[in-house]
């Protein structure tokens, strides 16, 4: 409280000087700091400090940057907010977009919805704003970055990124919210129903930073877009896409995940798409019919039924893809995306922009959770030697969207991962699966992007290797696996943004500093080094790095490839226990990422 009031004392004093400078653009008073954006209406903020040194943060949340895409626009291209009258209250975050998770979808949604009055369930496209300065002074405008959340294009909200690490620096944070599930990626491959209404809503963000950060403080000429997981895809569609002008953004952080990872692209949308209005009582045998249907009925049924169709294409031997996903659009006014990503690399059709990218240590242990719950537990088949020897290789990589027919792919990982006698004994060839797995999903394809874009452009690889207290591990939900996380998918998050429960020791915030050091540095200098811990950190020159692996003491290393096997090499670290449920509500929402739900 004390805090609060001095700090705020001295803002009415900066802000009596800044009103002079920008013509009364912005006022503080008892009551709060209040912003005015020409041309849109006022704002009503209020002030946080950051983690280490109680530096002041202001922060404006839950500002719309659209149109609620409700009625006639849902499904549709989102369209720009319209002015308020009166000052807005952005003082609270929006509203979270709707989402289910698969376990206790009934009753978890009914806790959801009664939060929320019928009209506004899907109006969620809002952002939030985090700046320690708030004025315009084009010389003196900070960097940006905008983060992107991740959670399959299916979960999570923008209310869990806190700005209390990253602001210990000059940078001002934008966190923007999307349409998730089949509410931002249905496609029917229709003018009425395109898909990558997700994806567009990031865009149209970034068009509303475009247009407004400046008077936050913020320089729209120097905009790092980051994102981790299906946001570290995300973020790296954005270099492909035609629909993304390159005055958008500058600058690219993928975390975890790019646009080549097997699990981005919907291939089959309308075949999806369709099946999902059937499940959802849609069933008109007229386009035009089945879409009215779809756009009218209730948030609740579209959802069970995206959920009914996810577990039912698994059973029938699917991977669960549709509907939540990305679509190499072939209608629609707007397209985001019109050929595969992988194409578009190849030849050369996309923005080449600095890019720091790179993976957790073990991306791959909360795969091999999912293996282990929907296929290992599901079917009694952990201690069946033969299958676990000849079939689960081939099972690991068709869920990472590799059909390895002949069987010769498998073969090669075995000989690879396993020694002889570990085959057949799953506690045994764990590591060897975790690194699998990773490699599958997730690393190879950030590596593969970060060495495509390298040709043109400063790229800065990274391995996240630091084993801290805290774990993502488990996403708040209480795991019991017959193996550890060790340094797990989304780990890197916990240095990053602060989630109230957690209190970082002392090791763990040197990590922390580190990696907000370096991070900032890339948004401001487009150079992550130097850094605390890190004096040193050269971009990638040849096929295979060089790379920052990133832990206690820090090291430039020069093959990139021995991170596919360090899992197998190294080991998976001392068993610690994850965050718990009770004091994580929020990433309740990222629970069971499923095989399903990571592809
Ligand atoms: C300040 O940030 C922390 C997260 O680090 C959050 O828990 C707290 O509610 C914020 N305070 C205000 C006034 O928003
Ligand atoms: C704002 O006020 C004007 C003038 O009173 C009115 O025409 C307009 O409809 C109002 N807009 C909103 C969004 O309330
Ligand atoms: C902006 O800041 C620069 C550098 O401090 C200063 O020289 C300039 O006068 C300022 N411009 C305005 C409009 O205040
Ligand atoms: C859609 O199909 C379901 C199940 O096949 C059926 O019960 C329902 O009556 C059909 N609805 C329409 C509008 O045809
Ligand atoms: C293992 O693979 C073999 C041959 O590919 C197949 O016939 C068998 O059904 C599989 N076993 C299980 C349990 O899926
Ligand atoms: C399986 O492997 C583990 C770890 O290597 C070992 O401790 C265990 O004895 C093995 N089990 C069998 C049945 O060989």
């Amino acid at each position: 409280m004390w805090a609060w009031a001095s700090r705020f004392a001295l803002f009415g004093v900066t802000a009596t000087w800044l009103c002079c400078l920008s013509t009364e653009a912005v006022y503080a008073d008892a009551a709060g700091v209040t912003l005015k954006l020409p041309g849109l209406g006022a704002l009503r903020g209020s002030l946080n400090t950051s983690a280490w040194t109680s530096r002041a943060i202001y922060q404006f949340q839950g500002i719309p940057f659209a149109k609620p895409p409700v009625g006639h626009l849902r499904f549709k291209p989102p369209e720009p907010a319209d002015p308020w009258n009166g000052t807005l209250d952005a003082t609270k975050f929006g509203k979270k977009c709707p989402a289910l998770t698969r376990s206790n979808q009934e009753q978890e949604f009914k806790e959801w919805t009664s939060l929320l009055t019928p009209e506004n369930t899907e109006d969620c496209l809002t952002l939030n704003v985090y700046t320690p300065k708030l004025f315009s002074n084009a010389s003196l405008a900070l960097p940006v970055m905008v983060y992107i959340h991740g959670g399959s294009f299916r979960l999570g909200s923008a209310q869990e990124y806190w700005p209390n690490y990253l602001l210990e620096k000059d940078v001002v944070l934008v966190v923007p919210q999307y349409r998730l599930g089949p509410l931002g990626f249905l496609s029917l491959q229709t003018e009425d129903v395109p898909g990558n209404m997700g994806l567009m809503d990031q865009a149209l963000a970034l068009r509303w930073v475009r247009n407004y950060i400046s008077f936050f403080g913020g320089d729209p000429d120097r905009v790092t877009i980051f994102g981790q997981s299906a946001g570290g895809a995300a973020v790296t569609l954005m270099q492909l896409s035609p629909l993304v002008d390159e005055n958008l953004f500058a600058k690219v952080i993928a975390q975890s995940g790019s646009a080549l990872a097997t699990w981005v692209i919907d291939r089959n949308p309308v075949r999806s798409g369709l099946a999902i209005a059937r499940l959802a009582n849609c069933n008109q045998t007229k386009m035009a019919d089945l879409t009215a249907c779809l756009r009218e009925i209730p948030v609740k049924d579209l959802l069970l039924a995206h959920s009914k169709f996810l577990v039912a294409d698994i059973a029938a031997g699917g991977r669960g893809t549709g509907g939540n996903h990305p679509v190499i659009q072939t209608a629609g006014n707007q397209r985001f995306l019109v050929e595969p990503p992988l194409k578009s690399i190849q030849e050369g059709r996309f923005k080449h922009v600095p890019l720091l990218g790179g993976v957790t240590r073990h991306e791959g242990s909360f795969i091999l959770g999912n293996i282990y719950d929907n296929i290992l537990q599901e079917y009694n088949l952990l201690h069946n030697e033969d299958y676990l020897r000849h079939n689960l290789t081939r099972t690991t990589l068709r869920f990472s969207g590799i059909e390895d027919t002949t069987g010769m792919i498998s073969d090669l990982l075995n000989e690879k991962y396993f020694q002889s006698g570990e085959l057949g004994n799953f506690t045994a060839m764990t590591p060897g699966l975790i690194d699998i797995c990773g490699v599958a999903l997730l690393k190879a394809a950030t590596f593969r992007f970060l060495l495509e874009n390298s040709r043109q452009q400063r790229s800065f690889l990274y391995s996240f290797n630091y084993f801290g207290e805290h774990t993502k591990f488990g996403y708040g939900v209480p795991v019991d696996y017959p193996f550890p996380g060790g340094v797990a998918h989304s780990d890197d998050l916990l240095y990053l943004f602060p989630l109230p429960s957690v209190v970082l020791n002392s090791e763990d915030r040197a990590i922390s500093r580190t990696v907000v050091e370096l991070w900032t540095n890339f948004a401001a200098y487009s150079d992550p080094a130097p850094a605390n811990g890190v004096s040193f950190w050269p971009a990638m020159s040849t096929e295979t790095g060089p790379y920052l692996r990133i832990d206690r003491t820090s090291e430039v290393r020069v093959n990139f490839l021995e991170e596919y096997a360090i899992a197998t090499t190294a080991g998976l670290g001392p068993s610690r226990a994850p965050l718990s449920a009770a004091s994580m509500p929020t990433l309740l929402l990222w629970l069971v990422m499923a095989l399903l739900e990571v592809n």
